[in-house]
Parts: structure tokens; sequence; C-alpha cells
């Protein structure tokens, strides 16, 4: 009678599926209200060489169930283990995972790429404060007071400074050639830099807003001379738009601080009201250069007879629409998410000359 309940628990353990069911089967069979305990429970009702012999066979019962629990329990566990290792399975050495949600703003995303092809020729980036002073937005790059070139840039003025009575005339930069005052005056040519950051201007419309980006370069040298500004820029814009025939002109202009100095046109087609760049006929310009005007060196302690330089200024919301097709300038600072979504980059497509600049 023993053996059939022996063939009966046993193979309860044995078809346990896992740890629970395997519990349940532990209270049925040893449990206090449990199989084997039952019969224990008789054992008192039975004469005393009936007892010894029922109840060492019980026992021995007891201690086999509770092995083959023990055996079913250690099975069940690695099981259990396995499959667990086999569902979290993870293969580090897969690429990391691209379905993030945020997005590199592409006004980042530009400068990025800017400062990797200029990085690629040996330039190194050098920053400014927002908030400078009259000196090193205006006065130190020739712009002289009252000079109306001065009109040109609708300046954002800070009130005075209480005590200063005016000493020192602060304001939001307006473009980012004060950086080149600051290289400049810190640093000892051959100096190599570009500087990209925000600037600002009183001026709001479909093409304007009051903030935007530029990147400036800088280059001081003892044989610097115009070829290598426009060497620097061909180079620099054909890698930048990915075209390699973008036929570049160079215009003659004006600014206080370069001499002489240039805006620089690409070429494009406007035709049927789509823009596309390269050599077309039709010309967008883009940036604006020229070579350093001596003034601008002497201010900056720099003998203006041993050396010589160029500068060239871009702004980088316009470059950032013509490349990546984004037709309306004010919308980069409406931090719309659904914009984002559409026009951002996924941050782990860092910009690098090796692998493309944009994938
Ligand atoms: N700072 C000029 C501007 O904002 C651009 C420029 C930079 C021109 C350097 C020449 C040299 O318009």
């Amino acid at each position: 009678m023993l053996d059939a309940l022996k063939d009966e628990l046993l193979s309860l353990v044995n078809a346990a599926a896992d740890l629970p069911a395997l519990d349940e089967v532990r209270v049925i069979a040893l449990g206090k209200k449990g199989r084997i305990t039952g019969f224990m429970k008789e054992l008192g009702s039975l004469t005393p060489e009936e007892r010894k012999e029922r109840g060492q066979a019980l026992n021995a019962l007891k201690d086999e169930i509770a092995a083959a629990l023990d055996a079913r329990k250690t099975d069940l566990a690695a099981a259990h283990l396995k499959a667990r290792l086999e569902a979290e399975r993870l293969d580090v050495t897969l690429p990391a995972r691209p379905e993030t949600e945020g997005r590199i703003h592409p006004i980042s995303q530009t400068m990025d790429e800017m400062v990797a092809i200029f990085a690629e020729m040996g330039f190194s980036v050098a920053e400014g404060p927002d908030i400078e002073d009259d000196f090193h937005n205006f006065t130190a790059l020739n712009f002289p007071p009252g000079h109306p070139a001065r009109d040109m840039h609708d300046t954002f003025y800070l009130p005075d400074a209480p005590g200063e009575g005016g000493a020192r005339k602060m304001l939001l930069r307006t473009h980012t050639s004060p950086v080149q005052v600051r290289t400049m005056l810190n640093q000892k040519p051959p100096i190599r830099i570009i500087a990209p950051g925000r600037t600002y201007r009183s001026d709001y419309d479909m093409t304007h807003t009051p903030m935007f980006h530029q990147i400036e370069g800088l280059v001081i040298d003892e044989a610097t001379n115009m070829g290598h500004l426009k060497g620097c820029l061909v180079e620099f814009c054909r890698a930048f738009f990915d075209v390699d025939d973008l036929p570049l002109r160079f215009r003659p202009s004006f600014f206080p601080f370069t001499e002489p100095s240039a805006e620089v046109d690409i070429g494009c087609s406007r035709r049927g009201g789509e823009l596309k760049l390269g050599n077309y006929g039709d010309w967008l310009e883009i940036l604006g250069c020229g070579m350093v005007h001596p003034n601008v060196l002497e201010a900056c302690g720099i003998d203006s007879t041993k050396y010589q330089g160029f500068a060239f200024g871009m702004g980088v919301e316009r470059v950032a629409m013509l490349k990546y097709g984004i037709p309306d300038l004010r919308t980069f600072f409406e931090a719309d998410l659904r914009w984002l979504k559409h026009y951002g980059f996924v941050p782990l497509d860092i910009p690098n000359i090796a692998q493309g600049l944009t994938r």
C-alpha cells in the first residue's frame, strides 16, 4: 500500500512543471495535512510491533520523497535560470541602440560638421562671451566711434553699469568677430582658429531672428595671402555641401576690419522654385571675408609689418537651411518637438570626415 503511495507521490514530483507547482506537491506529500503525515497520525492505533515496522517504512518514504523533491527543485531551478538567460540574452558587441527619442538640433549638428572640417585643416576652436563690450565688438575691429558702419548692426545695448558712467559700454555681440580680437590679444601668431557661437541683432522677419549663430575664422601668419583664404573657403564649402565641383564667386565688398574684403557666393539653380547647389549659373551669398586690416592687427598688439592674415564669418542658420532644405528660419527657435524630430539628428551620428558628415 505504501508502494502505491510512493509511486503516486513520485509521479507528482516529476510532473511538477515549475517551482510553485513543486511547492504544492511538497504540501500534498509532507505538509501538516499531507498524505504521509496522515499515515503518521494513524500509527497510534497500531500494536507496538506494527507501529515500529510501519514507522520505519513511513520515515523511509518521507526521506525518499523529500530527496526527490530536492532533486526536482534543483533541476527546475537550473531550467528556470537557463530560460531566463536565454530570454535576457544581450549581445554587447552589437552597435548601440538607434531607437533613442532625443534629437540633436540642426544648429548643433551644423556647427559640429563645420568644426570637423576645419579641425581637419588644422584650426582649433576659440570662444568669447555673448555679452561683449564696445571695444571688442567695434572699436578694436576698426569701427571708429560714430562710424556709420556701426549702424549696419542693429545692436542691443545693455544699460550702463552703476558708477561706470558708460565708460565700458556693454552690448550683446553682433557678430563673432570680437573673438578675433580676444584671440589676438591672448595668443601669439601663428594663429589658426574658428569661433562658432551665438550673435544678436535687433531684427525680426522671415529671414532674421534677434539671436542667430555665426562661425568665425581667423588665420594670422607671416606669409598669408588672399589665395590661402580662397583655397580654404573653397575646400570648406565643397566638403560641407558635399558637392565636388561647387563653384565659389568672390565679390568685392566692405567690412571695416578687413581690406580687401569680399563676399562669397556659391553656385546654385533656382529653376522651378527649387534650390539646387552646383554649377548652374545662378549665385547665392553665404559669407563675408577678407584680409585682416592692419589697424585691427595693431589694435591687438600684432606687428602689421611682419604679420598679416585672413578672416571670414558665416551665418550658421543660413547654411543649415541650404544644406538641409529647412524653409523657415524662425522654426529653428520655436522648440517644436515635431520639427526637431523631423529635422534633428540622432545623437550617436557624430559628424566626422572619415564616415561622412551626415548619414
Ligand atoms: N563679422 C561680419 C558680419 O557679421 C562677417 C565677417 C567676418 C566679414 C570676418 C569679414 C571677416 O557680417
